[in-house]
């Protein structure tokens, strides 16, 4: 029977499991056994923003910037921006290239709802960040996955052939995170040089979403902005949730040819009006506190050898070192496939039991997460020090019943 509340046709399919789901079965055990959460499902960092933006914020509300801005940002912070792109990676992005949004999240689904028509094939490396798939799946665009290769000592990588053999006529765009959420992989120049000839070859637009490219640990970021041909293909997006610890602030950003600009602002217009315009005069100063960025940065690092030298230390786990991001994807597919257990079970019960947050990898579409489990790195090292001790005390425990 249908009724008036039913929903538009394409948001039924809607699957996006929300990371918010383990917080709540932690919640409970907290209550009911009194057992100290350890939250590794965190995708922020645990510093609150810095200082010196804090008070640009509250200046700016002392002064009295209330109002609209806008729709595509203050002068100011699309000024900043472009600056900080064209020193980081040597390019030539201008004010009119960028567009500001409330948050990441917003400047992909104005990418998303501004080039995915029904029946779009777009190509999301699998595993991926949730909502790529579900906001395709919303506009009735199809997402088409390439696997990610993984090996222990190499990690992930990007399988060429099978990105090659994937794209068809009906293929609109690629979409491409790096450093990489959930894995942690910084992927090489080399494979992101190929993933722009492959665009550029084959007329593609190219997603590439790199809000984690200040938490680099080895090697060097490689950003599409570098290529000089970047306005021809390019949908470029960042934020200041991840860099200055701003996630409550709700800032991100895209950069694409000014048209392309010009045209998210008329969607920006309908669907939000402006961004915050206290946050953005706020963010104008983040580019000041680039100091504090690398002292976490470097903290981060320290976190990021603890916690993999001690999931390494347990047997039936297999772990690569993440070069990127602030997560660790371990595989612990012997154990799900010993215990007959899928990974959410498997999820769930580390909370029940061991009062243990992680992220089942199966949150990130489609297929090989089943196999790992996502952990943010960014907690104090004696909390990671006591929550891998969890875990392995919950595998023992496993692998000792029948
Ligand atoms: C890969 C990736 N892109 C985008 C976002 C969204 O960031 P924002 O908080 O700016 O919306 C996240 C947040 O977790 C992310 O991991």
């Amino acid at each position: 029977m249908t009724s008036i509340f039913d929903f538009n046709a394409n948001i039924s399919q809607l699957s996006g499991e929300s990371t918010l789901l383990y917080k709540e079965i932690a919640k409970k055990v907290e209550k009911t056994k009194k057992l100290k959460i350890i939250d590794f499902g965190i995708g922020q960092p645990d510093v609150v923003t810095f200082k010196r933006i804090r008070e640009a914020a509250k200046s700016a509300l002392d002064e009295g910037f209330t109002s609209y801005t806008s729709a595509l940002g203050i002068d100011e912070l699309r000024i900043k921006i472009a600056e900080y792109l064209n020193n980081r990676y040597s390019t030539d992005v201008k004010k009119e290239e960028v567009i500001v949004t409330p948050g990441a999240k917003t400047a992909l689904f104005l990418s998303f709802i501004l080039y995915v028509n029904p029946g779009d094939e777009v190509i999301l490396f699998d595993p991926s960040f949730y909502s790529y798939s579900e906001v395709v799946k919303l506009l009735g665009g199809k997402p088409i996955y390439v696997n990610l290769k993984w090996d222990k000592s190499e990690g992930f990588s990007i399988d060429v052939r099978d990105l090659e053999n994937k794209i068809t006529k009906k293929t609109k765009m690629i979409v491409f995170n790096n450093p990489h959420n959930p894995t942690g992989t910084l992927f090489s120049s080399s494979d992101v040089e190929k993933i722009i000839n492959i665009a550029k070859d084959n007329k593609l637009l190219l997603l590439s979403d790199e809000i984690y490219d200040n938490f680099i640990y080895e090697g060097r970021m490689k950003s599409v902005l570098e290529d000089s041909d970047w306005r021809d293909f390019v949908l470029y997006i960042n934020g200041f949730s991840k860099t200055f610890s701003m996630t409550g602030w709700r800032l991100g950003y895209v950069v694409a040819r000014e048209d392309i600009i010009n045209k998210m602002g008329i969607l920006a217009a309908n669907i939000y009006t402006c961004p915050t315009s206290f946050a953005q005069k706020a963010a104008v100063k983040a580019f000041e506190t680039f100091d504090e960025v690398n002292e976490m940065v470097k903290l981060f690092r320290k976190r990021r050898d603890l916690i993999y030298e001690e999931l390494n230390k347990i047997k039936e786990i297999k772990v690569s070192k993440p070069n990127g991001a602030f997560y660790i994807f371990p595989n612990i597919g012997d154990i799900l496939q010993m215990k007959n257990i899928d990974v959410k079970t498997f999820a769930i019960k580390l909370i029940e039991e061991k009062g243990v947050v992680t992220i089942p990898g199966e949150v990130f579409p489609l297929n090989i997460g089943r196999q790992f489990l996502r952990l943010s790195f960014a907690v104090d090292e004696n909390i990671i020090k006591e929550g891998v001790n969890r875990i392995r005390e919950f595998i023992e425990g496993m692998m000792n019943t029948r």
